[in-house]
């Protein structure tokens, strides 16, 4: 049962420390960097949490990490799942469960995406307002053949699945560090391939500002056991359809790696102004 494999996993992670964190953060590719700034962090390598799968994609560390950021008690997942990998979508999510259960009740979602907004430029950031989920669409949403009440509701819904007031403080940090927040619609496509020209101009016309390989899934099932969310996406590629040079790996990895202070400073004035607000009567 999913259940179980939940509760095993984190009573192995706390068994490696007591820390009991509040927010969850999910490092997207080429941004794990992140990680090192955690105060006391004890990293466990996904190979030793049971029923976790292994990050198989090169910018994704494979550890999970507890520890202090901004005064505040968190768990960071330092590389993700993808359903490319070849994982199942229950399988992809399973983590976001057990962060859930260790504590967590807020996840702070981040990726690298193409900016398939005309507007938007590599290196700019964007909130994620709402997502469409091309293969949840499709049946493969991580709740299908999961009943079980421990887990959620059946039918959440995801209707303003992005929090509001996390958006609100988000759009003011960003505003004080003077870097460019868009906000818009991601869009999650299955990949591993990058998209054709004609899909890009398809997913522009359903309402796409920014398309990745990831966070739906994480994000219903988030919703699924409560959890409150928010989402930034690091633009690391324009995708319109009109480009005539090609998307790569790599490239998204150095527009990542160029913009790792500003996004390390972004997160971390925004946990800082969460945990300010948690303290607050
Ligand atoms: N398409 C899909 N996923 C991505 C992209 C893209 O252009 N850039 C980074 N992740």
């Amino acid at each position: 049962m999913l259940y179980d494999q939940v509760s095993e996993a984190a009573a192995t992670i706390r068994a490696s420390s007591s820390l009991r964190p509040t927010l969850a953060l999910i490092l997207g590719s080429g941004l794990g960097d992140l990680a090192h700034e955690l105060e006391q962090a004890v990293p466990i390598a996904y190979a030793d949490i049971p029923h976790f799968a292994r990050s198989t994609v090169g910018g994704h560390a494979g550890r999970l990490l507890l520890g202090w950021l901004e005064n505040m008690p968190v768990v960071v997942m330092q590389g993700r799942f993808h359903l490319y990998e070849g994982y199942a979508p229950h399988v992809v999510t399973l983590p976001v469960r057990v962060m859930r259960m260790l504590g967590a009740e807020v996840l702070l979602v981040t990726n690298a995406a193409g900016g398939v907004n005309p507007a938007y430029r590599p290196g700019d950031f964007m909130l994620i307002r709402d997502h469409i989920y091309m293969p949840g669409l499709a049946g493969l949403s991580p709740l299908v053949g999961q009943d079980d009440v421990r887990l959620g509701e059946r039918f959440p819904s995801l209707t303003l699945a992005y929090d509001q007031q996390m958006q609100a403080v988000a759009r003011m940090v960003a505003d004080r560090q003077n870097v460019t927040l868009h906000e818009g619609v991601y869009t999650m496509v299955g990949g591993s391939n990058f998209e054709a020209s004609a899909e890009l101009k398809y997913l522009r016309i359903i309402g796409t500002d920014a398309v990745g390989m990831s966070t739906a899934p994480e994000v219903i099932v988030a919703r699924q056991i409560g959890m409150r969310v928010l989402g930034i996406s690091l633009i690391a590629n324009t995708a319109t359809g009109n480009e005539t040079g090609e998307v790569n790996h790599s490239g998204v990895m150095e527009t990542a790696r160029a913009v790792r202070a500003t996004f390390s400073a972004l997160i971390r004035g925004i946990v800082r102004e969460l945990a300010k607000r948690s303290a607050e009567p």
